[in-house]
């Protein structure tokens, strides 16, 4: 029987993925360091089986059909899998996330690294991690970060198959948490494909693009030496540098002339500002952004409750927010159930 259920988490990056020198095969500008998360889970259920008519594919726990783009997207990456294995069978998938889709965690990331794994597993191929997380990178480039477990480094390479990523540290090596502050349930406004796309517009990528390898040596050692301090500064000037090349990459792509995307919302910069205050204050934390206006909030595993007191002391602040925290320890790689 062509079947089989994998597990993926979704991760944060601490060193970002913005901007690529291959859009199509998700080939990165840089190379960036990131973390699975436990709060963010997919599970994916894949049979492939002569008696399916086409590809179909349902998500949620109530198995709803998905939309043409999405089926579309999937039964691209399944197609690799077909090729590889030679074997040409429709495919009926099921999938389904633990968190919901608008919260600022990268879907995409999860969700292509599970469908990856039961993919594979279901017609009988047999990949190494290596091999998985390059399949995984080319449905969706942050995927490849969530196919080994605990704390990956991409190596940006420069073709299909130097481009892949691997572990930096198991899970347990190291107790910090993301608490992360979903400001807004709406949906993504701009996508992050776009970003990617726009960043030679901004008059700062070349300092940017000059300056991450030695950000990732810098986070490397942080997360192997466990120094906190170190590794926090550094991953919160690193998502304000991302931001600040969003921010500034004009483009008439969106309606009308913008001189910059915006990811952030009133209550993200809110944020912002609150956790310098925090620190000042005593309190470990430091903060990183993806392309959507949730805060993540990095901090040792003993200041969880401090921090997550905090957010809600904020929240309360004024009646009309309606804040959601997830909060995630360092997660396993993508493995089959
Ligand atoms: O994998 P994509 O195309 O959704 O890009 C992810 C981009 C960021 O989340 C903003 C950064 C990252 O490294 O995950």
């Amino acid at each position: 029987m062509y079947k089989s259920t994998a597990a993926a988490y979704s991760n944060l990056a601490f060193v970002k993925y913005w901007g690529k020198i291959d859009h199509e095969i998700n080939l990165p500008a840089n190379g960036s360091i990131s973390m699975n998360l436990s709060g963010a889970k997919t599970t994916t259920t894949v049979e492939f089986s002569r008696d399916f008519a086409a590809d179909e594919v349902f998500t949620g726990s109530d198995a709803q059909a998905a939309s043409p783009a999405f089926t579309a997207r999937v039964s691209k990456h399944l197609d690799k899998m077909r090729q590889m294995a030679n074997l040409y069978l429709p495919a009926r998938v099921a999938t389904a996330n633990s968190f919901p889709m608008s919260a600022g965690f990268a879907s995409s990331a999860s969700g292509m690294a599970a469908l990856t794994v039961a993919g594979v597993t279901a017609l009988g191929l047999d990949l190494s991690e290596r091999e998985l997380s390059i399949l995984a990178r080319s449905a969706s480039g942050s995927a490849c970060r969530s196919i080994p477990a605990g704390f990956a480094e991409w190596k940006a390479g420069n073709s299909h198959e130097t481009s892949y990523a691997a572990q930096l540290a198991p899970p347990e090596h190291w107790a910090i948490m993301d608490v992360a502050v979903v400001v807004s349930h709406a949906e993504k406004r701009i996508s992050s494909s776009l970003g990617h796309r726009l960043v030679e517009q901004s008059l700062f990528w070349d300092a940017r693009l000059e300056s991450v390898p030695k950000r990732l040596d810098t986070v490397r050692a942080a997360i192997l030496n466990r120094d906190f301090e170190t590794f926090g500064r550094e991953l919160e000037t690193e998502a304000i540098s991302m931001h600040a090349i969003a921010m500034t990459s004009s483009n008439t792509e969106l309606k009308g002339w913008h001189s910059g995307i915006y990811y952030w919302l009133p209550d993200t910069l809110e944020l912002i500002m609150a956790v310098q205050n925090w620190r000042s204050d005593g309190l470990p934390v430091y903060l990183t952004l993806d392309a959507g206006p949730t805060v993540h909030l990095i901090c040792p595993a003993e200041h969880r409750d401090s921090v997550v007191q905090a957010v809600k002391s904020l929240e309360q602040n004024r009646a009309d927010r309606q804040w959601s925290i997830i909060v995630s320890e360092p997660a396993g790689g993508a493995h089959t159930i």
